[in-house]
């Protein structure tokens, strides 16, 4: 199985997905780099290698990730590692949290994860071999301002231990990667007091680089990883300690 992996990345045009599509194509995945933003998704498949491609997909629509996926396999035959990292945020306060911003954060953070792992967990349990990590988030615990978010990541807790143990007699292993404070575009937008109020939670002092997120789903999707299923791995400095 070692560099012959078929492996989808969601959200990979930018942040911790580019990090995390790099970084398995540096152990020879071919990388399948899926984003909104196709540009951006052909952009890094570019930095992966020739085998890897950038496909441009809302992970939200049902019938289209439906689409991509039986095209995948079509070329492919089999996938063998899936990561859910696309996501979005839209803070608000509970009482000014408008239906838009609950309901577009179900819709790609929960719900997206959820049509990928139908389309490619079928796959997976006929080729009794896979490996899904879902990225999650320490704000699934609870936060001030995310009800909309920790919701959906709390979601994507419950759903990832589901998927474990649904399908461990396939030798499919599901695991959800919990992100701290990591430096990208996301939280790059945070006002100044706010960025300096979440440094100030990390133990180890200093905010992740999306390298570290990748370093942890490396290893979560290789072959050495493969008695190691339904767990919930922080990746935060000691956040949240
Ligand atoms: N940055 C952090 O500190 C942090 C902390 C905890 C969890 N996370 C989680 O890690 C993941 C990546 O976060 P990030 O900071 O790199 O975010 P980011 O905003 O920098 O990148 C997210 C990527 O997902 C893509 N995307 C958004 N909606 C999509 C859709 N509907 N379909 C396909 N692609 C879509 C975007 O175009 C973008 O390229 C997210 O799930 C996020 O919730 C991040």
């Amino acid at each position: 199985m070692q560099n012959k992996r078929i492996s989808i990345v969601t959200g990979a045009g930018r942040g911790i997905g580019a990090g995390i599509a790099t970084r398995l194509a540096m152990r020879g995945d071919s990388v399948i780099c899926v984003d909104i933003d196709v540009q951006a998704a052909e952009a890094i498949a570019a930095e992966c290698g020739e085998r890897s491609i950038g496909i441009g997909l809302d992970v939200s629509d049902s019938a289209a990730v439906n689409t991509f996926v039986a095209d995948l396999i079509d070329r492919y035959s089999q996938i063998d590692v899936l990561v859910n990292n696309a996501g979005i945020n839209r803070d608000a306060m509970l009482h000014k949290m408008t239906d838009e911003a609950w309901e577009s954060v179900i819709a790609v953070d929960l719900t997206g994860v959820f049509n990928l792992c139908r389309a490619v967990g079928a796959q997976m349990r006929t080729a009794s071999y896979g490996r899904i990590v879902n990225v999650a988030s320490a704000s699934w615990m609870g936060n001030i301002g995310q009800t909309n978010y920790a919701a959906a990541k709390a979601g994507v807790v419950g759903l990832t231990r589901s998927i474990a143990k649904e399908l461990a007699f396939k030798q499919v292993t599901a695991n959800a990667v919990c992100p701290g404070f990591i430096l990208t575009e996301m939280t790059k937008a945070m006002p100044p007091q706010l960025f300096d109020v979440q440094l100030a939670k990390i133990p180890l002092g200093r905010p992740g680089e999306p390298s570290d997120v990748a370093k942890v789903i490396d290893f979560l999707t290789s072959d050495d990883a493969a008695y190691v299923t339904g767990e919930v791995i922080n990746v935060g400095g000691g956040y949240k300690l």
